[in-house]
């Protein structure tokens, strides 16, 4: 039997008196640490217990079920999901990470929110199959209506100011699209009426994410001009197809989204203009890190687990402790989901992306994106 949500979600928030959801976590609280009120007093074990009954019932997690999939291009699906009362929305340009079971593994995996950001209770994520992508693929031949997924809470600054004076120009790259879709909807919602140009870049025809979706919008919403950019017919796109499908473009905001070459090539030309404070990026693969030539392998102490393990130069500390038999927590493992945060106790370190060094104690750094430039220590 189905219970559906709205009658018993545990997670409402629209349930009297904030939602039976802190209640029940005030009662817990108030349950101490007694052992012998197991499981009554500990969170993970009750939220077990309610996931038998129904797995979008949790008291600390976002669940979402999937209402539907579509298939917006031959390799990208679109699955649109209905989130458990833990949910508070999320704002254009924004993403979330995503836990995936795998052969009975959790893998987490951010990706854009491309749906309407008024509607908290129906939100939708796009995926694009990657060549031996371990979560693309099982979110693609695994998942169907019906199955629940675990969430984040959406992170991510790649927003639209809340008023916006000038015309703009996005432009997307293949998957790229997808946060600009949301934007596009929130800008079109708000009524925005200057002029608003759109470069869309992918291979090939059917790779056009989205396609009849912008057509719609654009049909009735005339501040929204959309450039096709077929790269298989067009070539790459480069500063010079900008400028013949958006002759204007220098006198935009823009905003950029797309595989890190082309934003690095865009990047390039807006600082060569002298005008990259009108530009903005937001990348959605792994970002090319700067890694520190030479040097000498480090020694990192792991001070809960009492490990000490070598890390190269260069190499981010996620993947020396993982080659050192260590776990620690990851999600998307460029940067962006903090998921991976940890103290650092002592030592220097380097923030791969941006290229700044820090010895400062007891500060808190992300693994994935930071490498040692001295002996460290970590609270791992
Ligand atoms: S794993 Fe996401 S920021 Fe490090």
């Amino acid at each position: 039997m189905d219970i559906d949500m709205p009658a018993l979600n545990i997670a409402s928030t629209s349930y009297p008196a904030a939602g039976l959801s802190q209640l029940l976590r005030k009662g817990i609280d108030r349950l101490g640490e007694q052992r012998w009120l197991h499981p009554l007093n500990d969170f993970s074990a009750a939220d077990a217990l309610l996931a038998d009954i129904n797995p979008m019932w949790s008291l600390t997690e976002i669940r979402a079920r999937i209402e539907s999939v579509f298939d917006e291009t031959p390799d990208t699906r679109s699955f649109w999901l209905r989130p458990n009362g833990l949910w508070q929305g999320f704002e254009a340009g924004q993403h979330v990470m995503v836990s995936v079971e795998c052969n009975g593994v959790f893998h987490q995996r951010v990706y854009s929110l491309s749906s309407d950001p008024a509607r908290s209770d129906l939100i939708r994520i796009t995926v694009k199959r990657q060549a031996g992508g371990r979560v693309s693929n099982a979110l693609h031949d695994q998942l169907q209506p019906g199955d629940v997924l675990t969430l984040a809470k959406p992170h991510g600054d790649f927003l639209i100011p809340a008023s916006q004076p000038e015309p703009l120009l996005m432009i997307a790259g293949g998957s790229g699209m997808t946060p600009f879709m949301s934007q596009l909807q929130a800008l079109h919602a708000r009524g925005h009426a200057l002029p608003v140009a759109l470069v869309v870049s992918a291979r090939g025809e059917d790779g056009f994410i989205f396609r009849e979706e912008l057509l719609a919008l654009a049909a009735r919403w005339p501040a929204l001009s959309l450039h096709w950019h077929d790269s298989s017919v067009d070539g790459r796109l480069d500063a010079a197809a900008i400028a013949r499908h958006v002759p204007d473009y220098v006198s935009r905001q823009t905003l950029i989204c797309g595989p890190a070459a082309l934003m690095d090539a865009m990047q390039a030309h807006w600082q060569r203009l002298g005008i990259s404070d009108r530009f903005r990026s937001e990348a959605f693969g792994a970002p090319r890190m700067a890694v520190a030539a030479g040097g000498e392998a480090v020694a990192v102490s792991a001070e809960r687990t009492e490990q000490v393990f070598t890390a190269a130069a260069g190499q981010p500390l996620l993947q020396a402790a993982e080659a050192a038999g260590l776990s620690p927590r990851y999600g998307c493992r460029i940067g962006i989901c903090r998921s991976c945060q940890c103290r650092k106790t002592s030592g220097t370190v380097e923030n791969l992306l941006t290229g700044a060094v820090s010895s400062a104690p007891d500060e808190l750094i992300q693994l994935c994106i930071s490498s040692a430039r001295s002996d460290v220590a970590l609270d791992l």
